[in-house]
């Protein structure tokens, strides 16, 4: 299986924010917002791998600046990283106001996709190939925040988790 190129995954979504998508404040719903990067990754895990995904787990999410209604919503996912059958895709979310002409950063998160077979059996992705200084720090981090989320999913024992505790531990 040949690898691919990170840039290859790239997804870039524009959204409106409409009444129906706000809160009592006027602001994007967070869950909405969610809602949307989801689509924005599954779509990137896809063009990676060229098979139908389903989410594994979303990191934490910090909304840093509310979205307001009438602004526009940008959202860029791309791959930071492909195991054996799952992918971890990274996501930069901006609110715009196209009036006033600015732009303001709202989050940062990070989402995991599992390549499915026909059977419903998770398969194996393409390797993912960097370029540029910003992938291969986003490839290298990923080791760690892979096992920090399976450790927190119960999939995976602390002890085992030879990178974070890398971190903590010295010889
Ligand atoms: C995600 C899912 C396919 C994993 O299946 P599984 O039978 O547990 O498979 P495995 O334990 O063999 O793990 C398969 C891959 O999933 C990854 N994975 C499993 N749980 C994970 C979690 N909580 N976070 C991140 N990755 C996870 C494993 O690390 C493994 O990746 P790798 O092959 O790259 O090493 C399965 O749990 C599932 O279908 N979940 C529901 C998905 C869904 O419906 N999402 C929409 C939300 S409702």
């Amino acid at each position: 299986m040949e690898a691919k190129k990170a840039s290859q995954s790239i997804t870039i979504m524009t959204e409106l924010v409409l009444p129906n998508d706000t809160n009592v404040f006027g602001n994007l719903m967070g869950g909405r917002l969610m809602y949307w990067m989801d689509i924005a990754a599954a779509l990137s895990a896809q063009k990676h791998c060229n098979a139908p995904v389903v989410t594994a787990s979303v990191d934490n999410i910090s909304f840093e600046n509310p979205i307001k209604l009438g602004n526009v919503v940008h959202i860029e996912a791309k791959i930071t990283r492909a195991f054996n059958s799952s992918m971890e895709v990274h996501m930069k979310v901006w609110g715009e106001d196209l009036t006033q002409q600015y732009k303001y950063k709202s989050n940062e998160a990070y989402y995991t996709f599992v390549a499915l077979d026909p059977n419903r059996k998770p398969r194996v992705v393409p390797q993912l190939v960097t370029e540029t200084e910003e992938e291969k720090k986003l490839f290298d981090g990923a080791l760690r925040r892979r096992q920090l989320r399976l450790i927190l999913g119960g999939k995976m024992k602390p002890d085992d988790a030879a990178e974070l505790k890398a971190l903590f531990v010295k010889d």
